[in-house]
């Protein structure tokens, strides 16, 4: 309920908004951190008559603070927070019917072509996988069933670019929603509403809160009828964030900004280094200048963010390096604020097999690092020494 809050700070900067909008300090007490409400249900004043809270399945005011907040950094109309990535996908499909086609990236996180092929297949919905990298080959997917096109850019773990503009432009001329996964990049770095999404995605378990310590997802919407869906879904299906884990998200967002600019300085300086280095035969980073995408990159993102995968040749050298970091961690995950390193063949993308590796190009030896905003000497004196091993 702060929609003079809103107004009042719509046409500030990323970092202003993503302090303060929707979260006015609090009118009881002038906290300037909006509370954890740990109350399952409210007071009424009459039959029909509350103060915006009935049940904290529908609604939590710490919720609601983070879902105006979201939708005021992607500049949707409305956001709904859920327990995991995984869950806001499966809302998501909830837009679906049985005989609707869906077309989706071919090379996206993994859990989601499990969720979309192990149990949504399940309910009469069809999925056709394209490599997105060419916008044509969603044009080519089309059918006249085909509700949904859902998207990640960059991808997970070859750094590959969707120009979301062109795939919305196919989108729109048949009035077919587009879903941007945005986890990768953060609405810093990428607002792919701006370029024509109807829908934004994000794991907020990563760049949104930041700190790897809490799990969450979010739909950032652009119509009413979304709204209104996935409000109901919300509130039929009950698999919505905590008041903590909302309170948290709130508190990472704040500082999204310094954090993102940090991680996108020791990226770029450690995707430099990797490119420099003799042993390290292959590195995909879309803020290299020889990345392919490299112009699409620097049009349509205002930053290239801090994942970058490398191949250092074998599995033995891949499992060599990742045995002898120190500063970085070995573990999947990533966008928290400590450098992650991880090996996509057997974590990330251990369920698509061998073949559904080879077909995106992961190969064993790939090693994947989401850099942190530890000091980047620090970071590049360990992996130093770890390649040096290999
Ligand atoms: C790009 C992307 N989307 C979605 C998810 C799923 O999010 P969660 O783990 O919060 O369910 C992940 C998780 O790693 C991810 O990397």
């Amino acid at each position: 309920m702060t929609t003079d809050n809103l107004a009042e700070f719509a046409d500030k900067g990323f970092s202003t908004r993503a302090i303060h909008s929707g979260q006015p300090s609090d009118a009881e007490t002038g906290a300037v951190n909006v509370p954890i409400y740990l109350s399952s249900t409210y007071a009424q004043q009459e039959i029909g008559k509350h103060k915006g809270h009935e049940y904290a399945r529908v609604s939590n005011p710490t919720r609601t603070a983070l879902e105006e907040n979201l939708a005021a950094l992607e500049g949707g109309t409305s956001a709904h927070v859920f327990g995991s990535g995984m869950a806001a996908i499966s809302a998501l499909v909830t837009m679906l019917k049985t005989g609707d086609h869906v077309i989706c990236g071919s090379n996206v996180y993994g859990g989601t072509p499990r969720l979309f092929n192990q149990i949504v297949a399940h309910y009469g919905i069809d999925f056709t996988y394209v490599d997105t990298t060419d916008a044509e080959n969603v044009r080519r997917a089309l059918t006249a069933k085909t509700r949904l096109v859902h998207i990640e850019t960059p991808t997970n773990p070859m750094m590959q670019l969707t120009d979301i503009r062109a795939v919305a432009a196919i989108c729109k001329a048949h009035s077919i929603d587009l879903c941007v996964d945005n986890t990768f990049m953060s609405p810093y770095f990428q607002r792919p509403i701006e370029h024509g999404a109807t829908i934004v995605m994000h794991s907020t378990t990563k760049f949104l809160n930041g700190h790897s310590d809490g799990l969450g997802g979010v739909l950032v919407c652009t119509t009413p009828e979304q709204k209104e869906r996935f409000e109901f879904v919300q509130k039929c299906t009950g698999g919505i964030l905590s008041p903590f884990e909302s309170w948290l998200v709130l508190r990472g967002v704040k500082t999204l900004a310094v954090r993102m600019r940090q991680h996108d300085s020791n990226g770029r300086k450690v995707a430099e280094w990797l490119a420099s280095e003799p042993k390290i035969s292959r590195v995909f980073y879309p803020g290299l200048k020889d990345h392919p995408q490299y112009a699409l990159a620097a049009r349509q993102m205002s930053g290239f963010g801090s994942l970058i995968s490398f191949e250092t040749g074998s599995l033995e050298n891949a499992n060599t390096l990742l045995k002898s970091v120190r500063v970085c961690t070995l573990g999947e995950s990533l966008g928290g604020v400590e450098t992650l390193i991880s090996h996509p063949a057997t974590m990330t993308h251990a369920a698509i097999g061998v073949e559904g590796r080879a077909s995106i190009g992961i190969t064993d030896g790939l090693v994947r690092i989401s850099v942190g905003i530890e000091e980047v000497e620090d970071i590049l004196a360990d992996l130093k020494q770890a390649v040096a091993k290999i």
